[in-house]
């Protein structure tokens, strides 16, 4: 193998970690810095310090070409090119926050020890940002330092996958030696055209529209979201099935099947900052970005319409017990932020209802965010005895739950499957009232009891039964 460039990544969350990792993969000696000392700590003793499949396997393959060190002194001095990979959460007005980001940028050397060093933006930044910290560059005599935008693309729960195999790798720079080192270090995932053995296409272009590609991308990924859930609220209303629907759409070439399901909204950090910060990008530039406002509002209804589906079926929610399965923002990840059952088990507090709650791995997070719920240690334990049941957050491990033991151990019958990933017919042949996301009009208590005459005797035994304990 040729000798590979080594690297520097500052801020070793989901995307700086996996892209250290990655590059270690690829080959590189990589440096890995964080202001957070313990996670340093649990890093250099080989522990993932966050649930990202894959991530502890590479961490340990690679043990001895990846370094941490929470000095960026360390970085500095044995990498030119250092990725940029802080958060950038939104502030109070819900711009993006680039504090850390100018922190970074303000510790680099000056003068000629910035010379041949450049700084790869990973973090996801507003267009124009690139622009503002070469300018902060020469007032601080850093003109030697040079910029590229290197967006990431990867998905939470299949991050490392992804950035292995991406659909795209972007390189926004002034077409200078540090775009092509970049390029360079990209370049095995890259397609043969651009001599690489894999199947990456490769988009190299200016910075403010490396930087834009990223914005952009996340908010027409939201927009289809919150498009197909508002198509599932119509179907709701006239009795068609949203899966069918999107099924039908997305084999269309030109829309495609993928996030075209339907469900409680999205979360995570990325979708909900970075549609808002696009919005308020074009605000501050006099431009009224209508139709992002729309997504967010749609998304902030999603989440809580569920609870009027609870009341419809359980009236007054207040002393009900309502079981939540799952709580990150999609499976595979122990990510909280931006997830739909804050705000779910929120409303359902307020409106009196208690709530018992399970996830497979993401329950400490959950329980530092909302200490008030009760947690336990398995699905089944946060079904016994509930009222009803809402299925947030997809695992395969309650998609794989007995039914049967689920309604014996209920003590009312409704499942509302907010991902609409259950088997409804699964679901019903064992006396629970299956309730999906915009999949026809809603039953009303009567039809629910008619839908289960329907699948016989035993499925007819068990509804009555747990209908009667609903209602008690
Ligand atoms: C990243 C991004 O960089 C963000 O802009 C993008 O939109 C989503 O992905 P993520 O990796 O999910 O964020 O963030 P997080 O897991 O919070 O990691 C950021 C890391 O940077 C943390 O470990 C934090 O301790 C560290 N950090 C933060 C620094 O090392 N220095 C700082 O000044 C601030
Ligand atoms: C997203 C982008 O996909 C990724 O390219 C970017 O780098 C970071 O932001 P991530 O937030 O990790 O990735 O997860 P993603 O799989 O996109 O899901 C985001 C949310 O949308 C989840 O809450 C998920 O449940 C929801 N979602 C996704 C839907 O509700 N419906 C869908 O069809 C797809």
């Amino acid at each position: 193998m040729t000798e590979r460039e080594p690297i520097g990544v500052i801020g070793a969350g989901y995307v700086g970690l996996v892209t250290a990792a990655g590059f270690a993969e690829l080959g590189s000696e990589a440096w890995c810095v964080d202001v957070d000392a313990e996670k340093i700590s649990r890093l250099r003793a080989g522990e993932s310090p966050l649930y990202e499949p894959g991530l502890q396997e590479l961490l340990e393959k690679h043990s001895e070409r990846m370094h941490f060190s929470t000095a960026l002194a360390d970085a500095l001095e044995h990498t030119r090119l250092l990725f940029v990979a802080v958060g950038t959460p939104p502030t109070h007005s819900g711009d993006a926050d680039l504090s850390s980001v100018y922190e970074v940028v303000e510790s680099l050397p000056a003068g000629d020890s910035a010379a041949d060093r450049a700084i790869v933006m990973k973090s996801t930044v507003p267009c124009g940002t690139g622009e503002s910290i070469k300018r902060a560059f020469k007032e601080s005599g850093r003109e030697r330092l040079a910029y590229v935008s290197c967006p990431e693309f990867l998905k939470e729960g299949s991050a490392v996958a992804d950035f292995l195999h991406p659909d795209r790798v972007v390189i926004g720079d002034d077409r200078d030696a540090a775009g092509e080192a970049v390029l360079e270090l990209y370049r095995p995932l890259l397609a043969r055209e651009h001599g690489g053995s894999a199947s990456g296409a490769l988009v190299r272009t200016d910075i403010a529209s490396a930087e834009m590609i990223k914005l952009a991308s996340n908010a027409f990924l939201a927009t289809k979201i919150s498009f197909i859930n508002e198509i599932a609220n119509v179907c709701e209303e006239t009795g068609a099935d949203v899966v069918e629907v999107a099924r039908g759409m997305g084999l269309d070439e030109r829309i495609g099947p993928k996030f075209l399901h339907a469900g409680l909204g999205y979360g995570g950090s990325c979708f909900t900052k970075d549609v808002s910060a696009l919005k308020l990008l074009a605000g501050n530039s006099g431009y009224h970005f209508q139709l992002l406002a729309a997504v967010i509002e749609v998304n902030e209804l999603q989440k809580r319409r569920v609870v009027a589906r609870l009341q419809r079926h359980l009236g007054t929610l207040a002393g009900k017990r309502v079981a939540l399965l799952g709580l990150a923002f999609k499976p595979n990840t122990d990510d909280m932020r931006g997830a739909s059952s804050l705000v779910l088990a929120a409303r359902l507090q307020a409106e009196g209802a208690h709530v018992r709650a399970y996830d497979p791995v993401a329950q400490e997070q959950a329980r530092a965010l909302m200490p008030t719920l009760e947690y336990v240690s398995s699905a089944l334990e946060a079904l016994a005895g509930a009222d009803a049941a809402v299925l947030v957050t997809e695992w395969p491990e309650l998609l794989a739950l007995d039914w049967r033991e689920v309604a014996a151990t209920m003590s009312g019958n409704l499942l509302v499957d907010g991902r609409n990933a259950l088997d409804r017919a699964a679901l019903e042949a064992a006396g629970l009232l299956y309730e999906g996301i915009g999949r026809g009009a809603p039953p009303r208590a009567g039809d629910a009891h008619a839908r289960a005459e329907q699948q016989g005797e035993r499925a007819r035994d068990s509804v009555s039964v747990r209908a009667a304990g609903a209602g008690a």
